[in-house]
C-alpha cells in the first residue's frame, strides 16, 4: 500500500474539535501526550488511555492548567485487556461522555533490536497482543459509539519497518505490518459507515522517550519535535478528512 504524504501548510479551524470526545492510548508521554493536548487544544474532551496513572495525571494537569476541556483517565494495561475489558472502556466513555467521535491508537511495545532467529513466542505474543490485538479490540468495542457520531475517525499508528520489512526489526515490524493490514481491513469493512473512517499513520523519525531506545545511535535533539505530527492528527481527527479512510499517511 502506498504512503500519502501530508502537505505542509494545514491551517487547522481553531474550533475543530469542538465537543467531540477522542479516546488516545499511550497518552502520557512522546506522541500520544502531544496529540492529547493539541485535541484538547483544539476544543475536544480527550481520554487518556494508559498504563501509568502518574504521567496521565500529569497530563491532566497541562490540559487543566491551559483551561482546556477538562480530559478523563482511563488507567489500563492493553497487554492484559481482554474484550470485556474493551467493553468496559467503551461503557465508561458512554456513561460518563455519552459520545465518542475518534480514537487514536498510539500505544506501541518495544523490546530491543534482534534477530528473529533469537525472538521467542512469549515476545511476539505480547508484541501482538499491545500492538495489534489491543487496538483491534478497543476499536470493536467502541464501534457502536463510533457509528452514532456524525463523523467519525479511527487512526491506527505503524512506522517504517512495518511498513516494508526491516532486519532486526522482529516482532515490532511485523506486528506494525499487521497493524497496517488491520486498518485497511477496517475501512473496506465499513465502507458503508457514512462518515466513519480508518486511516494509519507512520509518523517517521520524531523526538520521543521510545525513539532514544529504538535509536540509541541519531542526534536525537536533531529530530523534528512530536508537535510537527500535530497538523496531521488534527486533520485526520477532525471534519477535513471526512472523504479520507484505509490510506497510510506520513508527515
Ligand atoms: N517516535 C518515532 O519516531 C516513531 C516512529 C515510528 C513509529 N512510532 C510509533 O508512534 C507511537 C508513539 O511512539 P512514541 O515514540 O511516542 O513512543 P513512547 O514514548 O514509548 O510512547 C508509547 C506509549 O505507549 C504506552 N504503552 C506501551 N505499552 C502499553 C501498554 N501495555 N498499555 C498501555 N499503554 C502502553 C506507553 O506507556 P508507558 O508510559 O506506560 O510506557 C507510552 O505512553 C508508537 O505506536 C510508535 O510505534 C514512533
Amino acid at each position: 500500500m502506498s504512503v500519502t504524504p501530508f502537505p505542509t501548510g494545514y491551517q487547522p479551524h481553531p474550533q475543530l474539535l469542538e465537543n467531540r470526545v477522542i479516546l488516545v492510548t499511550g497518552a502520557g508521554q512522546g506522541l500520544g501526550k502531544t496529540a492529547s493536548i493539541a485535541f484538547a487544544r483544539y476544543g475536544a474532551t480527550v481520554i487518556l488511555l494508559g498504563r501509568k496513572t502518574r504521567k496521565l495525571e500529569s497530563v491532566y494537569d497541562e490540559i487543566q492548567a491551559q483551561g482546556y476541556r477538562e480530559p478523563l483517565i482511563f488507567p489500563m494495561d492493553i497487554e492484559k485487556a481482554t474484550d470485556e475489558d474493551a467493553k468496559a472502556v467503551a461503557e465508561g466513555i458512554y456513561q460518563q461522555l455519552g459520545r465518542l467521535d475518534g480514537i487514536l491508537h498510539n500505544a506501541a511495545h518495544f523490546d530491543n533490536l534482534s534477530p528473529l532467529e533469537i525472538q521467542t513466542s512469549a515476545q511476539f505474543a505480547r508484541m501482538f497482543q499491545v500492538n495489534v490485538i489491543a487496538p483491534f479490540a478497543l476499536t470493536r468495542a467502541c464501534l457502536p459509539l463510533l457509528r452514532q457520531a456524525e463523523d467519525a475517525s479511527v487512526i491506527f499508528t505503524s512506522s517504517t519497518c512495518g511498513h516494508q520489512a526491516s532486519a532486526f526489526w522482529g516482532a515490532h515490524g511485523i506486528s506494525k505490518h499487521a497493524v497496517e493490514h488491520m486498518a485497511k481491513t477496517w475501512s473496506l469493512e465499513l465502507e458503508q459507515s457514512p462518515g466513519l473512517r480508518i486511516n494509519t499513520v507512520i509518523p517517521g523519525p520524531v523526538q520521543s522517550p521510545q525513539r532514544k531506545k529504538t535509536h540509541p545511535g541519531e542526534m536525537h535533539e536533531q529530530l523534528p519535535g512530536p508537535d510537527s505530527l500535530v497538523p496531521l492528527y488534527l486533520y485526520l481527527m477532525g471534519p477535513n478528512s471526512k472523504e479520507e479512510s484505509g490510506k497510510i499517511f506520513s508527515a
